[in-house]
């Protein structure tokens, strides 16, 4: 065990440091990330590690991140607003600007004390999106930092809640579905009120007696191509896991082993609102 441990510690600072060469970021969230609008209702907290929303019956708040990037892997910690959350949503998304716009999203709808939040997911190409995905989570998302991440690349998009996949969408440009390829994105978070629809499509809506409600952000940590002055980190070519990064045979079955135990709402297999099957749907 001892004369071991130096080398696995070796191995692993060698693959560590390959990994961080292609602009991973960790750290304080406030070195990644601004906020950006809220007028105070959006703070850091121990020394930058932590970053809180708050939403109250005037304003929300929000955060986005310094970088712009194309293509990575995106992780955020989030704790969501506790006890009756109904009629509020955070949103942790990526988005590049403009009325063509690319997004991938996580919304999450809160409910009333004791009521499962909703995961509602999208994607958007070319500023179309109607491709919505809902789920439950299958633990209190309020009572600890669980991890919500992004996988971008040439060849597809996957959705991770804790590592495990709940999404993905492939890169069918060939066939005619338009896929994000040349907008750069930013990451952003939110919270903000939207108990028009958000809670049992807008029967349940935000008591503003307990307001503010307020959602927790921290270590935000990335590994992606950062995108500046028209220059992407990524140029010259190195290795970057994130660039092949697929789900194996094994990905595959636990995507569908929550996708059947968890997702409660699947544009796929809307026939009112698409009564010709999505193509994207047809070959997944
Ligand atoms: C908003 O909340 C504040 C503090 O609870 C209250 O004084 C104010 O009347 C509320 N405003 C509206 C428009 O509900
Ligand atoms: C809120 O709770 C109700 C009843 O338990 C449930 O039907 C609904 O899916 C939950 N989530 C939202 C966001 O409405
Ligand atoms: C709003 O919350 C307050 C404080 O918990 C509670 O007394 C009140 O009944 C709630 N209002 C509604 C409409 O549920």
């Amino acid at each position: 065990m001892a004369s071991k441990a130096p080398l696995s510690l070796l191995l692993s600072l060698l693959v560590t440091s390959a990994f961080v060469a292609a602009e991973a970021s960790a750290g304080p969230i406030s070195r990644t990330v601004d906020i950006t609008w809220g007028d105070g209702r959006g703070k850091f907290l121990n020394n930058g590690r932590l970053l809180t929303l708050s939403l109250d019956n005037s304003s929300g708040s929000g955060l986005q991140s310094k970088s712009k990037f194309l293509y990575g892997k995106f992780d955020m910690q989030i704790k969501l607003v506790r006890g009756n959350s109904a009629g509020t949503v955070v949103a942790y998304y990526l988005r590049s600007p403009g009325l063509n716009w690319d997004e991938i999203d996580f919304e999450f709808l809160g409910n009333l004390t004791g009521h499962p939040y909703v995961l509602h997911t999208n994607i958007f190409t070319g500023g179309q999106g109607n491709r919505e995905q809902q789920f439950y989570l299958w633990f209190d998302p309020t009572a600890a930092f669980h991890t919500y991440s992004v996988v971008w690349n040439p060849s597809n998009i996957i959705i991770y809640v804790d590592n495990t996949p709940i999404r993905e969408f492939k890169n069918l440009r060939s066939v005619g579905v338009p896929y994000p390829m040349k907008q750069p994105m930013r990451v952003f978070g939110s919270l903000w009120d939207a108990d028009d629809w958000a809670t049992r499509g807008g029967l349940v809506k935000t008591n503003w007696t307990l307001a503010p409600f307020t959602a927790s952000f921290r270590n935000l940590n990335y590994d992606a191509c950062i995108i500046s002055n028209g220059r992407s980190s990524c140029k010259p070519k190195s290795s970057k896991r994130f660039m092949i990064q697929k789900l194996d045979l094994a990905g595959q079955n636990r995507l569908k082993a929550v996708q059947s135990k968890y997702m409660i709402y699947n544009y796929c297999v809307d026939k009112k609102r698409f009564p010709i099957v999505p193509i994207e749907c047809t070959l997944s």
